[in-house]
């Protein structure tokens, strides 16, 4: 690990970063089949995940390795909380995006009460969850982020370990893709951008 009085390389060019950045894409999380990451890279990916901006140097979030067996055993119990919400088929047929990739890693967001503003906290989070995708794909992996209605249902986030003042702020599935992804809409840019002197 590096030093903190160590001087850290300032960047340089790079087209193949920015090639990687124009071309990335999230997976389909149910297409993400094996090989995922080795146990040496996920470390090594969840340490890049870690080294993400935060206001106060809180770190305000939190990493649950989920194994298939885990997800599994979780999927289970999501399938029967699932028949007592509106549209149970549709609640259902999410679940297989939740124990399909070899590897997922669940991003809590932990703000820390009373410290900076919980927003702030809460974006952090959501940066550590890209560039956890940014680190798998690093590695030759694809990654999915996506939260789906467990992530919002008190019952079912607290079977992932959730606990009270915390949110989930993704899961993140890694693996292997059979086909390359389409690519999908992006913005406009000048509708997005303003430009002032
Ligand atoms: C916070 C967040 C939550 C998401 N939740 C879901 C979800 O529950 N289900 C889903 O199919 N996609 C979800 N997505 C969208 C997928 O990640 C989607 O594949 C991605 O936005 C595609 O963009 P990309 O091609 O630029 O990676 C979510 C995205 C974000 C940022």
């Amino acid at each position: 690990m590096t030093d903190l009085t160590d001087a850290l390389p300032l960047p340089v060019p790079s087209p193949e970063f920015l090639e990687r950045l124009a071309t990335r894409r999230s997976a389909p999380a149910q297409a993400l089949t094996a090989p995922g990451p080795s146990e040496a890279e996920l470390d090594q990916i969840l340490q890049l995940g870690a080294r993400t901006p935060d206001h106060g140097k809180l770190f305000p979030w939190r990493f649950v390795v989920l194994g298939p067996q885990t997800r599994a055993q979780i999927a289970e119990k999501l399938a029967v909380l699932a028949e007592l919400r509106d549209k149970p088929a549709k609640n259902q047929a999410v679940l297989a995006k939740l124990t399909a990739a070899p590897v997922t890693l669940l991003v809590v967001s932990a703000p820390v009460p009373a410290s900076k503003p919980v927003w702030e906290q809460e974006l952090s989070a959501g940066a550590v969850c890209m560039n956890l995708e940014h680190a798998a794909g690093g590695f030759g992996y694809s990654a999915s982020w996506i939260t789906d209605w467990y992530s919002y249902d008190p019952h079912a986030a607290a079977l992932f370990g959730v606990q009270e003042g915390e949110r989930i702020a993704g899961f993140i599935h890694i693996g292997t893709l059979a086909e390359p992804p389409l690519e999908r809409p992006r913005p406009e840019m000048s509708a997005k951008v303003t430009r002032l002197p």
